[in-house]
């Protein structure tokens, strides 16, 4: 259709090197509630006539319901719509669809409103996750568990305090996309090619009709940058590790060596040798799904950094790192989601590697730095009780008092005060006094879960204004139309 002043058509090869039809049927809807918003603000400004935005607008409805042919010889989605409003309406008033704005111009708007709703769906989905960790978390404030670093046993904990980790890192991947909305639900239309129109459109009323908070003004800016593109697939992305980062802990707990925990057979996959074999599969595939994302932001960085100032149809490009970014983070979020609700937790196996391996050194430690010793000091003699301990294979709690009067050598510390200490400080009596803010304690898990069930009721009235916001301007729009079609 466009190809006036070009001599020769594009030969098959050519135009499926071209053509971004396939991508674009994700945002072929988009299109066309941009032309209708467009062609609305054409008649209102008095650039086209009542009847021209009527013909323009009923192929447009109509179109709505249309599924769109990929053979049609159309090189993008725009171009499909607008030949097919032109059959449609005639080229009379068909053909002054296009007035006043550019594929440009079009192909950032219909981004951008794709965008904007995947983050408002990715929100929901994270709000789900992460109220799925915190129920979890409710159900296992008392199941103890080691906690690593290094991988290597660290301080005794509960498994309700990894949960809740995990429900504040994906808080704030959350808060990450709420920003990202901002940047992204700022309106490109009307900024024409490159430059501007000469024509008398009007851009604050289509963004408005759009639900866009603001425009991109600069129509420089607005045609050319994918910086919004660049910021949601990294938000994406940092979200997507850490999923990776769960899926892994869990396919390492779910091990028989491990058997902390046990997936629901829904959640993993036979050998097709090995009968005995229950693979995590499908966590694993979210750490390789999270590599494909980081993929496409490499994609997306590389795409845009060498490219000069205003469009380059290497951006079509970019559209399919896009929309596959989106499809895996969604279907990510939902499946850990459903793991996390039918996890079986081995509480025992937890607790035992817990009690079996001196994890209370510390506890014992900073209780003798409230009898006035310093902790250093304290460091040292819990190092020798650990020391003594492993040599004669055996618990802290087990040593004798000779053993203990061997951890004071070259202090001033009474050993009574150990032995006394060391009798009356297990697991469960050192989780109930963890006392710091955000600590393993028993208490804390009861206050940070309160308060993160009160952080996801905030956070869903928050998402559900923005997404009503946006169904409210696209309900108005489509009654502004009608009430021109009828
Ligand atoms: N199919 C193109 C894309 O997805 C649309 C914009 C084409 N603009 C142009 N000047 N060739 O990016």
């Amino acid at each position: 259709m466009y190809r006036s002043r070009l001599g020769n058509d594009l030969s098959g090869i050519t135009l499926d090197y071209v053509s971004s039809i396939d991508d674009d049927s994700e945002i072929a809807l988009y299109d066309i509630i941009g032309s209708q918003a467009h062609t609305l603000m054409l008649y209102q400004k008095n650039i086209i006539t009542k009847n021209d935005a009527k013909k323009i607008l009923l192929a447009l409805k109509y179109l709505k319901k249309e599924k769109f042919d990929s053979s049609s010889g159309a090189e993008d989605i725009h171009e499909l719509i607008e030949s097919l409003v032109i059959k449609k309406a005639g080229m009379a008033s068909g053909g002054k669809m296009h007035t006043a704005r550019s594929r440009n111009d079009q192909v950032a708007l219909d981004i951008r409103m794709k965008i904007r709703d995947d983050i408002n769906i990715i929100c929901n989905c994270l709000l789900d996750t992460i109220e799925a960790l915190v129920s979890v978390a409710k159900n296992h404030q008392k199941t103890i568990m080691p906690l690593y670093t290094h991988l290597q046993q660290a301080q005794a904990g509960l498994f309700s305090h990894y949960l809740l980790a995990h429900a504040d890192v994906l808080s704030r991947d959350f808060q990450r996309l709420y920003g990202t909305f901002e940047r992204v639900n700022q309106s490109p239309l009307g900024a024409g090619p490159i430059g501007g129109t000469s024509l008398p459109i009007d851009r604050h009323s289509t963004a408005k009709m759009l639900g866009f908070d603001d425009l991109v003004e600069n129509s420089i800016d607005a045609t050319s940058t994918r910086d919004f593109v660049a910021e949601y697939v990294a938000m994406i992305s940092i979200l997507m590790t850490n999923l990776s980062r769960i899926s892994e802990d869990f396919v390492l707990w779910s091990t028989s060596e491990f058997s902390f925990i046990e997936l629901s057979d829904e959640f993993t996959s036979p050998s097709s040798v090995m009968p005995q074999k229950k693979n995590p599969d499908i966590l694993e595939l979210t750490r390789g799904k999270t590599a494909e994302v980081i993929g496409n932001l490499t994609a997306i960085l590389t795409t845009i950094k060498g490219l000069a100032t205003g469009y380059g149809r290497d951006l079509q490009q970019i559209k399919s790192s896009i929309w596959s970014t989106s499809k895996i983070s969604i279907s990510s979020l939902l499946i850990l989601k459903s793991i996390l609700l039918t996890l079986k937790v081995n509480e025992k196996q937890m607790k035992k590697v817990t009690e079996s391996s001196n994890l209370i050194a510390l506890d014992i430690a900073e209780k003798l730095v409230q009898e006035g010793i310093p902790f250093r000091v304290t460091h040292k003699i819990t190092g020798v009780l650990v020391q003594t301990a492993y040599h004669s294979k055996k618990p802290i709690s087990k040593l004798t008092s000779t053993e203990i009067k061997k951890s004071v050598v070259g202090t001033k510390v009474n050993p009574k005060i150990v032995s006394k200490i060391i009798s009356s400080t297990t697991v469960v009596s050192s989780l109930k006094d963890r006392k710091s803010y955000g600590s393993s304690g028993y208490d804390e898990q009861k206050r940070m879960i309160s308060d993160r069930i009160q952080k996801i009721n905030n956070y869903r009235t928050d998402i559900t204004n923005r997404e009503n916001k946006i169904n409210l301007s696209i309900e108005n729009l489509e009654k502004q139309v009608n009430e021109i079609i009828r």
